[in-house]
């Protein structure tokens, strides 16, 4: 059982800054504590009374219609646990703060759109490091939902050369994510940095590439700890590329380009990249997309090259139901449509299938780098996604057969060509 914590978490003006970060006035950044804390009070107080309710109320209902048989069925769970109202309460309130957190950086974003735009512009206009394709079609399942409830998604113009979405996006991480991936949102990019230096020492990159890597945050990391490489970001949506590029040119990244495409298609030389990598990216694609996309990433990989992911745990054969059904909350109330497929899937065998030798796989588990001392350490495995990993005393889970996750918040995979 988690444990209250008795502090609040860190402030919103504690997030770093740049120059088309959006300002923040008083209120508003009153408004982004008070949801920050609340995500993390939802995570941390009120989540594991969804179990407690599960196990005193509902689940011995349940073994009562099955004659005793244990209870295996997520979806029997979820049916039932329908009806509970402390279910009921938290799921409106989880929803109701992920809705609230997404409208209040809606509206400090659009507040000042023109400033935005232009601070962008200003950084962009005449680069050849930014490369947008007015023609692109953000396909069906992209369009089909705005993923976690951001209203717009991250394609949506308001108007010509539009970075809101971006701005939005980036903002409403610290409340959604109970300021758990750092002062610069980049606590992903960051662990992914030390992984690949310390797995992969002899590695040297000249070309690495982020597919779905939107605003750059998590790609900067790795651009940081490879200066010497030729960072390419490359994302459906064009205002999170505006917004990236510019975001990384006032922070002083030369070495990173910025690339409007899809990561089933996107145009790059076959065999000349080093490094791919994508954060918090397949959950948000069909499954046919990973497919595709996997096949597309071989293809693009040099020999001995290497490719990285960083997602979410998958279930495996030990996962109990009532985390199944817990984990794919999100599928049903935060329009995330494909979490419960990834979650199922066998990621192992579609990197087979995709052209990756079976010896060559390889997984682990890691925790976001919040840059010690900047957060309290806790803030890095307090967020409303907390209750979907493994308690960390735990950890004695494996995931696969290969072994390399072991209950952390984050799930590394990838593959050496
Ligand atoms: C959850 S965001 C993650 C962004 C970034 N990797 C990060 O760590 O902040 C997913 C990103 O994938 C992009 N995306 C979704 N489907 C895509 C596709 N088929 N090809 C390229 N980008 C895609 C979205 O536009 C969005 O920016």
């Amino acid at each position: 059982m988690n444990k209250p914590i008795g502090v609040l978490p860190p402030t919103f003006d504690r997030a770093d800054g740049h120059a088309v970060f959006p300002q923040t006035d008083h209120d508003e950044t009153a408004r982004m504590n008070f949801l920050t804390g609340l995500n993390v009070h939802i995570s941390r107080t009120l989540s594991p009374g969804v179990r407690t309710t599960y196990e005193n109320r509902v689940k011995p209902t349940l073994e009562k219609a099955s004659g005793g048989a244990p209870i295996t069925s997520a979806t029997d769970i979820r049916k039932a646990m329908l009806h509970d109202p402390y279910y009921q309460q938290w799921g409106a309130l989880r929803r109701n703060t992920q809705e609230a957190s997404q409208q209040a950086s809606l509206d400090i974003a659009l507040r000042q759109i023109d400033a935005l735009s232009a601070a962008a512009d200003a950084l962009n206009h005449g680069c050849d490091t930014l490369s947008l394709d007015d023609g692109l079609r953000i396909p069906p399942y992209q369009a089909a939902v705005d993923n976690h409830l951001m209203p717009g998604s991250y394609y949506t113009e308001v108007q010509p050369g539009d970075v809101t979405a971006a701005a939005t996006y980036e903002i409403s991480l610290f409340p959604i994510g109970g300021a758990s991936f750092g002062a610069k949102g980049d606590g992903g990019g960051r662990a992914m940095a030390n992984f690949v230096q310390g797995r992969f020492p002899d590695l040297m990159p000249k070309r690495i590439l982020d597919i779905g890597g939107g605003i750059g945050g998590n790609t900067l990391p790795l651009a940081a700890a490879y200066p010497d490489a030729n960072v390419i970001v490359v994302d459906s949506a064009a205002p999170m590329l505006r917004y990236g590029h510019a975001r990384a040119q006032s922070m002083g990244y030369g070495n990173v380009s910025f690339t409007q495409g899809l990561a089933e298609t996107v145009n790059i030389k076959r065999g000349s990249i080093d490094l791919i990598i994508s954060v918090m990216f397949w959950h948000e694609t069909s499954t046919k997309t990973v497919s595709v996309a996997l096949a597309h990433m071989h293809s693009l990989l040099a020999p001995d090259g290497v490719m990285l992911h960083l997602e979410q745990p998958n279930f495996d054969d030990n996962t109990p139901a009532f985390d199944r059904f817990m984990r794919d909350w999100d599928a049903y109330y935060n329009n995330e449509p494909f979490w419960p497929k990834l979650h199922t899937l066998d990621v192992f065998q579609a990197m087979e299938d995709a052209g990756f030798k079976k010896e060559k796989l390889f997984d682990a588990g890691t925790e976001a780098d919040i840059e010690p001392g900047r957060f309290q350490p806790w803030s890095t495995i307090v967020t409303r996604h907390r209750h979907e990993t493994k308690d960390l005393t735990d950890t004695g889970r494996k995931l696969s057969a290969l072994g390399g996750y072991k209950g952390e918040r984050w799930w590394l995979f990838g593959a050496i060509k």
